[in-house]
């Protein structure tokens, strides 16, 4: 049951050295790919790091506190957006006519960092959708904010995109500090979260 599962996941904070098998990990890449987005835009790129050397790199430039975790996990996930140039230039080549007049008729006539807001929204969907996905499928994972962002455009080389969030996923560490039996999953009051229009 996904309540159960998502009551049972929690961000790792250590990894074991044990790797994920190679098909969970195809699995997340087809997942990813299936998000949804506003008119279907799909303004994102992942980059999926399994190799050690590069992996070292990544964590090399991230927050300390992230780099062990970066650096034993089986894989880590870059969640990165197009600019907004790219996506205009791009959308001609897969959206439908319909997808494209929405765009120049609600978006476009924003500032362009609000449009850009607008693209970096849809690709934290998608972060949403792997922790989901992790969480039914038993995979351990760590949503990450604490990186150089910069400092992975750098290493990614690509300028069409820029590097949003990013997560790891592998296998947690059974002594693992924050475990759910030593650091009780804490939420808001369900009062206050929660309002019911009936
Ligand atoms: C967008 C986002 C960024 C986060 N960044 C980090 C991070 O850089 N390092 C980390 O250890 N945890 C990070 N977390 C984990 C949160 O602290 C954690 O999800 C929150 O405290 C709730 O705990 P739980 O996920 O264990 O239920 C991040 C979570 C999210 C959703």
């Amino acid at each position: 049951m996904i309540k159960e599962a998502m009551q049972q996941r929690y961000a790792v904070k250590q990894y074991s050295a044990q790797k994920l098998p190679e098909g969970k990990i195809q699995m997340l890449k087809d997942i990813l790919r299936l998000s949804p987005s506003s008119v279907n835009s799909q303004p994102w790129q992942f980059v999926f790091v399994e190799n050690q050397q590069e992996k070292e790199k990544f964590a090399a430039a991230s927050m300390s506190s992230n780099e062990s975790k970066i650096k034993n996990a089986s894989c880590l996930i870059i969640f990165r957006s197009k600019t907004v140039d790219f996506f205009e230039e791009d959308m001609k080549n897969y959206l439908p006519e319909a997808a494209i007049n929405y765009y120049k008729n609600s978006l476009k006539p924003l500032e362009k960092h609000e449009i850009q807001s607008w693209i970096d929204q849809q690709v934290y969907i998608a972060l949403g959708v792997l922790l989901t996905s992790c969480a039914a499928e038993n995979i351990d994972a760590t949503p990450m904010e604490g990186i150089d962002n910069e400092a992975y455009d750098k290493l990614l080389n690509d300028t069409n995109y820029h590097t949003l969030v990013a997560a790891t996923i592998g296998i947690a560490d059974p002594e693992d500090s924050n475990r759910l039996s030593e650091t009780p999953k804490q939420r808001d009051k369900v009062e206050k979260v929660i309002k019911s229009i009936k």
